[in-house]
């Protein structure tokens, strides 16, 4: 079994940020935060959203943080280890399994985006009409070989950087993506600003509208918060880990916060404006990314170079969000199981890859086969995202407020008295015993349909 006298870690706070906000910011980011804020609200929306970072967020964040960093073990033996002889290290084995269900379907999602990095390069699937954008979209789905041979590359990329260690992995990689996707996002951003439709997809985005906020919508806010963060099934435990000892956590996880947010807002700048220049709907998921934009990106000078800008940059996003999901089990089979590094990698490849597969197949070949109504890529979305995460969430969150305690918290936060986070921590206590797991539980149980 690996020591800690030998464990990997992130070498600097540059790095810790890289990697932590590389987890954060993924496919969420560019389809599922624009569409939800432009659809239900605008600013109204972001408001509930912020305070379902801030209330759920950020505190479930910073305690996995603190705990993956107080046992410097993975999720299971962290947990095991801070409460001996009790049962809460189940909450690492449900956060490994819904690490396998979101990378079987995410996987994909991220096969797709690579495979439109090539056909931005080749100028293939570059349309004005929808109709043909569409065609092109059906044909790569409805292909079992194409869809599981690009699943295969992002799998083998992700894997292979995974090899090269923590620092040398995860951290050396993030760092230097993070900055790359800022900038191409930040020059996409000032480009679609100079559209036709600017003020119309500023608008969708960011005017208020109060009217179309309800219960359910407060319940969306607060799931999206969860998936975007990262939360709810050891991700951050395990990076926490890896946190050096002198980090600060809530300030890390502050900053983490507002860029992760910085990123979502600036996607929308650039997408937006240019989807109502040409009229466009404004929707979300698989149907804007790669049916609308396409149409719109070959109605605009430079179509194909921005194309490849934008599939680049979500790639970059996908890239650093897929290591932090693999690096849970990889790091639980390493240290719990003493596989090596190169044997836990390769063993949670084959178990993404089988499911994985299982996914890709299930929009052709297997496309009848349904469990509980839904395909095997709907229903892992599904069970992972209004299930095991929020159960996680809750857990997590109760964990911290009522089992390990007030004190080993606010020791854990404030680097053991050297970081002067105390009073910031036993608020936060608070939260996490009676605010966000309530709010939670919300969440979990308008994601099953019961309210
Ligand atoms: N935060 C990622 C996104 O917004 O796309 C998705 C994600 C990554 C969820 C890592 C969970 C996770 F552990």
């Amino acid at each position: 079994m690996a020591t800690s006298a030998q464990r990997d870690g992130f070498t600097s706070t540059l790095g810790v940020l890289a990697a932590t906000l590389g987890s954060a910011v993924g496919l969420g980011n560019i389809w599922k935060f624009p569409a939800l804020t432009g659809s239900y609200g605008g600013a109204g929306f972001l408001l509930i959203y912020l305070c379902a970072t801030l209330l759920v967020g950020l505190p479930v964040m910073i305690a996995e943080l603190a705990i993956g960093r107080r046992a410097r073990a993975n999720p299971i033996a962290a947990l095991k280890s801070l409460a001996p002889g009790r049962p809460w290290w189940l909450v690492g084995v449900t956060g490994m399994v819904a690490a396998f269900m979101i990378m079987a379907f995410y996987s994909e999602v991220v096969a797709w985006v690579f495979a439109y990095v090539w056909k931005s390069v080749e100028g293939s699937a570059l349309s004005s009409e929808a109709a043909v954008t569409e065609g092109a979209f059906a044909a790569l789905v409805s292909s079992p070989w194409q869809s599981l041979i690009w699943q295969w590359v992002v799998l083998l990329l992700i894997g292979g950087i995974l090899l090269r260690g923590v620092s040398g992995g995860i951290e050396a990689v993030t760092k230097r993506l993070m900055p790359l996707l800022f900038l191409l996002l930040a020059a996409l951003c000032v480009f679609s600003l100079t559209l036709n439709g600017a003020p119309q997809g500023l608008a969708f985005l960011f005017s208020p509208d109060f009217s179309k906020v309800d219960g359910s919508v407060v319940l969306t806010a607060v799931g999206l918060a969860f998936f975007k963060m990262s939360i709810g099934m050891g991700t951050m435990m395990t990076y926490g880990s890896y946190f050096r000892s002198d980090q600060n956590i809530p300030l890390t996880a502050g900053r983490v916060m507002c860029a992760d947010l910085a990123v979502s807002l600036l996607a929308g700048i650039a997408i937006f404006p240019a989807v109502f220049t040409f009229g466009f709907e404004p929707t979300a998921g698989p149907s804007l990314v790669f049916i609308t934009l396409p149409a719109v990106f070959a109605q605009l000078p430079f179509g194909q170079a921005l194309m490849f800008v934008f599939f680049v940059l979500t790639s970059i996003a996908a890239i650093g969000a897929m290591l932090s999901l693999l690096e849970v089990p990889v790091l639980i089979l390493h240290e719990r199981l003493g596989m090596t590094r190169r044997r836990a990698i390769a063993v949670s490849l084959l178990v993404v890859g089988v499911l994985g597969a299982g996914c890709a197949l299930s929009m052709n070949l297997l496309a009848s086969w349904r469990v509980m109504g839904r395909s095997l890529f709907d229903l892992l979305d599904f069970l992972s995202s209004n299930v095991l995460l929020p159960i996680g969430g809750i857990l997590i969150a109760l964990f911290v407020g009522w089992v390990w305690g007030r004190d080993a918290f606010i020791a854990a936060v404030s680097n053991d008295g050297s970081r002067e986070n105390r009073r910031l921590a036993s608020s936060l206590v608070l939260v996490l015993r009676y605010v966000s797991p309530v709010l939670i539980l919300l969440v979990m149980l308008n994601g099953l349909g019961v309210i």
